[in-house]
């Protein structure tokens, strides 16, 4: 039977299969005598009837996570919303956005149909199906044209269900106490941060700070031959206290539109 342990844990194993990056971080920070902890997950869908957010949560919810706040990112032509686990707030929250099909180009929509149409209706509610990968074939030529509108519609469509980024907690890491000194760290190893919007998205005003990888490229296989294209990042997040004490569960959607910008191809 699935728990959100092991269901996590697969998660953790198909994302670190094709970005090492984050498993050679993890291991730097692990070496430094440090148990990382997972804020969130995020995961990228289409809004049809099929793959919409709530069939994709359902997994989730079926494990005990409830619907929490809606984001909107209009320039992105995105709608999110975040979950939480309703009795243990140690389980990493979940993040899941979708792509509104319906605000892009006849062409666009064409090809996202042609996608849908690989998945029989009840596949997305399989307990492995939201890390199975991508359950359509897909031909380079329609993996740029969806890039030419949306970075977001083209990684989707390559890399179908799986964790699009793992999140560092840095209010759980004892020997960082900002988020400037992870970020130092991570560029002293010779990784690249996002630089979107400055290195830091968000403030201790705003109750969350984050930063993040640029995603590597992979090597992908597509219906006609392999092609290197941005894959999956790593994120750190330092939450902030609300006025009663508890730590900030949200997001800032400001931010989160910077952060989208680690899978960009440019
Ligand atoms: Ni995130």
């Amino acid at each position: 039977m699935q728990t959100v342990t092991s269901l996590f844990e697969n998660l953790w194993q198909q994302y670190t299969a094709i970005n090492p990056q984050a498993e050679a971080i993890h291991s730097l920070l692990t070496a430094r005598g440090e148990h990382v902890i997972n804020d969130h997950i995020a995961i990228r869908t289409f809004n049809t009837e099929k793959l919409g957010i709530d069939v994709i949560a359902q997994v989730f919810v079926d494990l005990g996570y409830v619907k929490k706040d809606a984001y909107d990112f209009s320039s992105k032509k995105l709608n999110a919303f975040h979950y939480e686990h309703a009795e243990n707030p140690n389980h990493p929250k979940v993040f899941i956005s979708e792509l509104q099909v319906e605000a892009f180009s006849e062409e666009v929509q064409d090809i996202i149909k042609k996608l849908d149409d690989q998945v029989d209706v009840a596949e997305p509610y399989q307990a492995d199906f939201i890390y199975s990968g991508r359950p359509w074939t897909l031909s380079f030529d329609d993996y740029i044209r969806l890039l030419q509108e949306s970075e977001y519609a083209a990684w989707t469509a390559a890399f179908g269900y799986r964790a699009n980024h793992f999140t560092v907690s840095i209010n759980h890491l004892t020997t960082f106490f900002d988020i400037e000194s992870l970020n130092q760290f991570i560029l002293d190893n010779e990784f690249a941060l996002n630089e979107s919007g400055g290195l830091i998205k968000g403030t201790p005003e705003q109750l969350l700070e984050q930063s993040s990888t640029m995603a590597p490229l992979v090597n992908l296989e597509f219906d006609d031959a392999n092609h290197l294209v941005p894959s999956c990042f790593y994120e750190f997040a330092k939450r902030y206290p609300m006025e009663s004490g508890r730590l900030y569960q949200g997001f800032i959607a400001a931010s989160a539109d910077k952060i989208f910008e680690s899978t960009d191809t440019k």
